[in-house]
């Protein structure tokens, strides 16, 4: 007999070609531990209902045990022929107690329910693997951020230095835009942990089954409510594309700027030899691929959820074979992150700044402006005419060729009488920065309260990625 599960009412089997296109098991492989928690979780409600016996019920459980741990240590292979998961899968039930009984576990489920089942039951429990190697980035970038709290650093808009900053504020930036995407995956999560069994094809079953102890079993919050919806929605997929995109976005950013920092030009930061690689003809070269690999891998990650919108856009009611397609490209997603995050955690624990480099040029650029004119506006001057006077203070430098804090001080009274001497008070980095202690300001006192916060929020994040909640 074929291992197809639907050969009845056809002649002959399919052609070669159409069998390679066809076959997914060599990517479907991974949902295999999901699919047999699933098949444990159905066996029992078909005993409920009365369509396995006693005995039955405990051959199948114990069959598909052994076929767990065989496809485990590679003793039960799935093969081409297999088509998918699912197929291999009862293949291997009745290998390992027959058809008698093993024939019995489809009853009252289709593979349109089983798939969108498993692929949740991994999107879920990957989302904390995911997260788990998220929080330890983010705690290599909070340790660096803590040193260097008190070292300051050029600021930039348009890539132009802006104003000084502190060098811990704008490493820790990094570690609140992953705590965006973690909270993302856990609002995620609230959606995804609805179980689609029970949809069978499209439309129920008439078995008497129970969906709702499936999905208590398996580890769902609830059940999806209607079942034409259950098997032809992938919002679940999309949405996690997304977040992996967007995470993967966050990356190429992080990237970027180590990049630009380990750059002659910067010279801010050296990379660990164990971080970085040469060239092949350059023997001087000392290059940062791991930053370049994730503004690279974005790439991929953003291609993955316009594909997924791509397949779901205009497609017809319920299951069709186009929604095969959702899987490819979130396992990939999930695998290149598992790549990805490791490798920048170890680059990022491994940095070392050069904080002198990064203190002289903090005030170059006439970064203090800003500083003047705020100080002008607390003498009373209006703000509008502030700037006025402190542009025309980063003209007088400039036409010497100094910074605002070479001007004299009758350059400055020339200036505005306003500008007194006491103007230097604020024309130091560590003043201009110290003065900014805004909540989510650059001052270090900001700065320390936020890196605080900033812990806290991770370690609720570790906890939430240590709960696996379905057991495989
Ligand atoms: N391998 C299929 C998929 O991933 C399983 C569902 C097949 N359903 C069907 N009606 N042919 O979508």
């Amino acid at each position: 007999m074929s291992q197809r599960l639907w050969g009845g009412r056809f002649a002959s089997g399919p052609s070669e070609a159409m069998a390679n296109l066809s076959a997914s098991v060599h990517f479907d492989w991974v949902l295999a531990p999901y699919d047999i928690a699933q098949s444990k979780a159905h066996a029992r409600v078909l005993h409920t209902a009365g369509l396995l016996s006693a005995d039955e019920l405990q051959t199948m459980i114990d069959g598909l045990s052994t076929l767990a741990d065989k496809s485990q240590k590679g003793e039960f292979i799935a093969t081409h022929a297999d088509e998918d998961v699912h197929t291999a899968l009862e293949r291997g039930l009745i290998e390992t107690i027959g058809p008698e009984v093993g024939g019995k576990l489809r009853a009252g489920r289709s593979r349109n329910d089983q798939v969108s089942t498993d692929l949740r039951m991994y999107l879920r429990n990957s989302a904390r693997y995911l997260a788990s190697d998220v929080v330890d980035l983010q705690k290599a970038i909070l340790v660096q951020a803590a040193a260097h709290v008190d070292h300051p650093a050029p600021g930039f808009t348009h890539l132009q230095h802006a104003q000084p900053v502190s060098f811990g504020h704008e490493l820790a930036k990094h570690a609140h835009a992953l705590s965006r995407d973690l909270e993302r995956f856990i609002d995620w999560d609230d959606r995804a942990a609805k179980s689609p069994m029970g949809s069978g094809a499209l439309a129920g079953s008439s078995l008497k089954l129970d969906p709702v102890a499936v999905a208590k079993e398996l580890g769902f919050n609830g059940v999806v409510e209607n079942s034409i919806d259950g098997v032809s929605d992938r919002d679940f997929v999309a949405e996690f594309l997304f977040i992996t995109a967007l995470l993967g976005v966050h990356l190429s950013r992080l990237g970027e700027e180590v990049c630009l920092w380990a750059s002659r030009e910067f010279g801010w930061a050296t990379l660990d030899d164990a971080w970085s690689t040469g060239s092949s003809i350059m023997p001087q070269k000392k290059n940062p691929d791991v930053a370049e690999l994730a503004r690279g891998k974005s790439g991929r990650l953003i291609g993955h959820v316009t594909a997924m919108l791509t397949v779901l856009k205009g497609l017809p009611f319920a299951y069709n074979r186009d929604l095969q397609e959702d899987k490819e490209s979130v396992i990939d997603s999930i695998e290149t992150l598992h790549l990805l995050l490791p490798a920048m955690t170890g680059m990022m624990a491994t940095l070392k700044f050069d904080t002198d480099k990064m203190l002289a040029s903090a005030p170059e650029g006439f970064a203090l402006a800003t500083d003047i004119a705020e100080w002008v506006v607390q003498q009373g001057v209006p703000f509008r005419e502030a700037h006025e006077i402190a542009g025309a203070c980063v003209r007088e430098a400039e036409a010497h060729g100094i910074e605002l804090d070479a001007l004299s001080d009758e350059q400055f009274a020339a200036i505005h009488p306003a500008l007194t001497p006491e103007v230097r008070t604020v024309l130091t980095v560590e003043g201009s920065i110290a003065s900014r202690s805004t909540v989510n300001g650059t001052a270090p006192s900001s700065v320390r309260a936020q890196l605080a916060g900033a812990g806290i929020v991770v370690s609720d994040f570790a906890k939430w990625a240590a709960h696996i909640p379905h057991a495989v």
